[in-house]
């Protein structure tokens, strides 16, 4: 949702090119899922990946001293709504078929704990991030340990989408075929039913 709050800039951060820069053109904007996608799962994981960067890059902002107080409100949201939801998206739909359409030596199980550990590690991380990102909204200033656990958290959100894109989809664009695809947009279109975004 757009409001005009969204371009008022306040905290007390200094003018910075973060909002209509070159190379962040709108920073603090997270784009809705394209819900169409859900006939095309892979891209559709690939293109809430994108938003979850774009997450990323609205922490470390925060991290740096900027505020958006929508921008702040939307990342909230994203982080507790969205981004669950991936990940539930990722381990009772994904997972478990890619699984099923490997063969051991694709070793599947090892990257597939590897990245469900990494999502344990995000919830705690990011329930920490939360608490931080409300206090600031609250108005807190942040202290340096506090800009130090966002900035790891957002890192840690960079380091496991790029694992996810560079290596869980390319073996899932081999693996799985029409049936799996289909099977795996079937579930996520139940999951994605109650989404009201
Ligand atoms: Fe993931
Ligand atoms: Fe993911």
């Amino acid at each position: 949702m757009i409001s005009d709050e969204k371009h008022n800039r306040s905290g007390g951060a200094p003018p910075s090119d973060s909002r209509g820069g070159q190379n962040f053109p709108e920073p603090w904007v997270i784009e809705p899922m394209p819900l169409n996608l859900l006939e095309a799962p892979l891209d559709f994981f690939f293109a809430d990946h994108y938003r979850q960067r774009q997450a990323a890059l609205m922490i470390q902002l925060i991290a740096d001293g900027e505020f958006d107080r929508q921008g702040v409100v939307d990342l909230i949201d994203f982080l507790e709504v969205d981004f669950v939801l991936h990940v539930g998206d990722e381990e009772l739909g994904f997972f478990p078929i890619l699984r099923q359409c490997c063969s051991t030596e694709d070793d599947i199980d090892s990257l597939l704990k590897r990245l469900a550990d990494e999502h344990k590690a995000d919830e705690a991380i990011g329930d920490e991030a939360l608490t931080i990102l409300k206090r600031r909204l609250a108005g807190d200033e942040l202290s340096p340990e506090d800009c130090r656990r966002l900035r790891v958290f957002a890192e840690h959100i960079r380091q496991h989408l790029a694992v996810e894109n560079a290596v869980l989809l390319p073996i899932a664009r081999l693996r799985m075929d029409a049936n799996s695809l289909e099977t795996l947009s079937m579930i996520l279109k139940q999951r994605h039913a109650k989404d009201h975004h």
